[in-house]
């Protein structure tokens, strides 16, 4: 029998999350999931629509309303908290949700989890650590579980600040808590905002692929997959109060991946604009996971990027419907900010 019976995901409706939901409705049949997502922008319910009724409840509702977070977790053996504003660019246009979501939401959470003792993961980026230089000679330097708190944009200071509230909860109220920390994840349901869905959408819709500044910028992708097995492992086998990171190898810089993209999509390699660098602009992340791979029994399993990238595009040119409604909206508002 699964350990937890009944969990409570913030944010189940947006990308990962919904992965996460799907990955254990698949994989432990004994479960029962409540999620709590607002449905912002970056939620959808149709992406939870074919899951069985008597396993998956959609509660609309926001983590900062105390009451309803009280009720939900007086009914809950385990949280897995998702829910946040997750955008860098956005962050940088408006970052008032983000203080609210992802600082006082958590607040709010890990209050309502401390009065009923309920186990709590805390789901957190690489974002946190800032950034490690582009240059060869610092190639070998990672992020690992003791990298100091170092974050640049307004969306990682709120996520840097909500693991600290965590490590408090622990640590001054016995809060039963885990944190991870993710690198990129790529894979289907990701909202078409992001680098590699935009672009795959953009070559789809006949407009440009855009890259920030030069291109040259280091991120070390892991297939969602990937991350929601070992967020579960970590929630069945964790150790209360520790940090993990999850990771797999993934360094590209973004023109590679662009250039894959682009490849793989049967378009010249070149046909794609340089445009103005985002502010503060991280230069390269890398996730060290030897820790969490000797502590736990989890090790990632899409190492193929080409084959997961191939998989991903295969799946938003079957899924027009699911984007299309979206995009011209979200184009509108990349180039109304980021003149
Ligand atoms: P997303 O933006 O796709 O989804 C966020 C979800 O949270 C949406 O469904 C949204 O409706 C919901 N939400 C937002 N505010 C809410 C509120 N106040 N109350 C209830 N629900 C709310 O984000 P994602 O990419 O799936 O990221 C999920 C989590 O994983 C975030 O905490 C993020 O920081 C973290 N993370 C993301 C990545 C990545 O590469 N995407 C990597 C590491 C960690
Ligand atoms: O590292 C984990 C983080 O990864 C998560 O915490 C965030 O929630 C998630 O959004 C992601 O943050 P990034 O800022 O790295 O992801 P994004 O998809 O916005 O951009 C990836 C890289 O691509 C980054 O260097 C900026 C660049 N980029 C992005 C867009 C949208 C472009 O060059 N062109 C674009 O159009």
């Amino acid at each position: 029998m699964t350990k937890y019976q009944n969990i409570l995901v913030t944010g189940g409706a947006g990308f990962i999350g919904t992965n996460f939901v799907r990955y254990v409705i698949t994989e432990h049949p004994d479960v029962k999931l409540t999620v709590l997502d607002k449905l912002t922008y970056a939620g959808n319910a149709e992406n939870l629509a074919d899951l069985p009724d008597d396993r998956v409840t959609l509660i609309v509702g926001d983590i900062n309303d105390a009451q309803l977070v009280d009720k939900l977790m007086r009914e809950t053996d385990a949280v897995v908290h998702f829910a946040a504003e997750s955008h860098n660019d956005n962050s940088l246009t408006d970052p008032s949700p983000f203080m609210q979501t992802n600082l006082m939401g958590t607040f709010t959470l890990i209050e309502a989890a401390r009065r009923y003792d309920v186990r709590f993961h805390h789901v957190s980026t690489d974002e946190v650590y800032g950034d490690l230089p582009l240059d060869e000679t610092s190639r070998n330097e990672k992020f690992t579980p003791l990298s100091r708190y170092n974050p640049s944009s307004p969306y990682s200071a709120t996520k840097a600040g909500s693991d600290l509230l965590v490590r408090a909860w622990v640590r001054s109220f016995g809060l039963k808590a885990t944190i991870s920390n993710t690198s990129n994840n790529y894979g289907p349901y990701q909202h078409i905002e992001k680098f590699i869905p935009r672009q795959i959408t953009n070559i789809m819709s006949g407009i440009k692929p855009k890259i920030y500044g030069n291109g040259r910028n280091i991120r070390d992708w892991i297939h969602v997959t990937d991350h929601v097995a070992g967020i579960w492992e970590i929630l069945m086998h964790g150790t209360i109060g520790e940090t993990y990171l999850l990771g797999a190898n993934g360094e590209q810089d973004n023109l590679t991946v662009l250039k894959k993209i682009l490849q793989a999509m049967g378009k010249p390699v070149d046909d794609f604009e340089f445009v103005k660098d985002r502010a503060g602009h991280d230069l390269r992340y890398a996730i060290d996971a030897t820790r969490t791979q000797e502590t736990l029994n989890w090790q990632p399993k899409y190492l193929d990027f080409d084959a997961g990238l191939k998989q991903t595009i295969d799946w938003y040119q079957q899924n027009q419907a699911w984007w299309e409604k979206d995009k011209a909206k979200i184009e509108a508002n990349y180039a109304k900010n980021r003149q």
